[in-house]
């Protein structure tokens, strides 16, 4: 009898680092039962993985599959028409050409017009807590609602429809979170799919709320017209592999962890009000040190060697990004956090290569201009209590984060 993955152990979720530790030392590329994967702790194996063109990114046969076994989809149902037409889930040339396709929405001056926007977001964020506040949930203050407010202002999701997009994406997130109990039943699954893309359709065709100016669905939705190398139908795809990235716990799961992480270590938050460096290093500090995405997946399409195994054609890896950013042949003290790090920016919290997240740069600037913010008035935030963190590995996040304000 083989022993069980300790990656199986939702135990390990407030901090797995130890584990993910003691594997790279002993097993780095270790076959997990639990995810019916070869879990990759290490490194440079992520890093060469990310970039393997033999370790394929269209993975999703396999996890309806593991969700669901024995119950496939026939080949025009929403699930497989969504999965094999968004950037996410496939691979060159066909994934080249839906990233290409979202481009204006994500062009140097958009970033720029996106900036200025979520600069006055969470300044009005952190503005809004109450005079006299001494103890906050800071996840549900502040963490969940900034993302929110930026995909309003920054992304141009109409307020009215805010509820409707966040339930759908809720649910879903049940499917696209790790091999844990699927709570949700199949069908249900697909009508929300289905239901996500009617939407989509009706707001770039302008029958829905109203989408601010300037924002990255403004912007996709007028350049509609000049795209020649995909579909109508493409578009409404990577519109709702937008929502869902974008109300997906990433965002607010660094927001919360960053939070924790200085709360924790008052050093940088001094650090931090002294040092313009260490402000431009935030970021990418908070997401090496806890990646909310801890590891994503890939499944080979050929035989691979790596970390002293062999893979076989049609296995699954876990490339798990949370333990790569903590190895210590990279990161100097890796168990520390440490704005003033020379290469905390080489984390792969974001992925790397090919398919590494669209998001990043409206992400970072959601993690710096909340802190500048939320310094600027609460320099003294403390831990007021044990946090909670969701019992996911895969998306690992707080769902409460007692604060002291100060
Ligand atoms: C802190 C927040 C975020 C984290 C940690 C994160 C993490 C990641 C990771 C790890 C990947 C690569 C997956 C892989 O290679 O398999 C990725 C891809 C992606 N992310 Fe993010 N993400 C974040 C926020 C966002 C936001 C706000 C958006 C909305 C635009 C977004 C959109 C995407 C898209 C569209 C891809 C697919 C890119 C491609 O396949 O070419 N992400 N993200």
């Amino acid at each position: 009898m083989t022993t069980p993955s300790p990656l199986s152990d939702l135990g390990i979720v407030p901090d797995p680092y130890p584990v993910y530790a003691d594997l790279a030392r002993r097993e780095p590329v270790h076959w997990s039962e639990g995810l019916n994967a070869w879990a990759v702790m290490r490194y440079a194996d992520c890093a060469a993985a990310l970039k393997d063109p033999r370790l394929k990114a269209e993975r999703m046969e396999e996890v309806l599959d593991t969700k669901f076994p024995g119950r496939p989809l026939p080949p025009d149902s929403i699930y497989h028409r969504f999965t094999k037409n968004v950037m996410m889930y496939t691979d060159p040339p066909l994934h080249d050409a839906l990233r290409r396709s979202t481009q204006p929405g994500f062009t140097r001056t958009a970033h720029e017009h996106y900036r200025q926007v979520i600069g006055r977001v969470a300044a009005d964020l952190v503005a809004s807590v109450p005079e006299g506040a001494r103890e906050i949930d800071a996840v549900s203050m502040l963490a969940a609602e900034l993302p929110v407010r930026s995909a309003v202002h920054a992304f141009g999701v109409p307020e009215d429809d805010l509820a409707f997009v966040i339930a759908c994406v809720d649910t879903l997130m049940t499917y696209w979170s790790g091999p844990q109990d699927q709570p949700v039943e199949l069908k249900r699954l697909l009508e929300l799919l289905a239901d996500l893309h009617a939407y989509a359709l009706e707001l770039v065709q302008g029958k829905r709320g109203k989408v601010v100016p300037d924002t990255v669905i403004a912007r996709l939705a007028a350049a509609q017209d000049d795209l020649t190398e995909t579909t109508p139908e493409q578009t409404v795809h990577q519109l709702v592999l937008l929502f869902i990235a974008l109300f997906a716990p990433t965002t607010p799961g660094s927001l919360s962890s960053g939070m924790l992480s200085f709360a924790r270590n008052p050093d940088q938050i001094a650090r931090f009000m002294a040092d313009p460096v260490c402000v431009d290093n935030t970021a990418n500090e908070i997401v090496r040190y806890n990646a909310s995405n801890q590891f994503t997946w890939r499944v080979a399409t050929t035989e691979i060697d790596m970390g002293g195994v062999r893979i076989r054609a049609g296995q699954s890896v876990a490339l798990f990004l949370g333990a790569a950013n903590r190895d210590p042949d990279v990161f100097e003290r890796p168990d520390v956090f440490d704005l003033g790090r020379p290469n905390s920016g080489k984390h792969l919290s974001f992925g790397l290569g090919l398919h590494s997240c669209l998001g990043r740069q409206i992400a970072n600037l959601q993690l710096k201009w909340f802190f500048t913010a939320l310094f600027a008035r609460f320099p003294g935030i403390r831990p007021a209590g044990e946090p909670t963190w969701n019992p996911n590995l895969e998306f690992r996040y707080l769902q409460s984060l007692p604060l002291r304000l100060s």
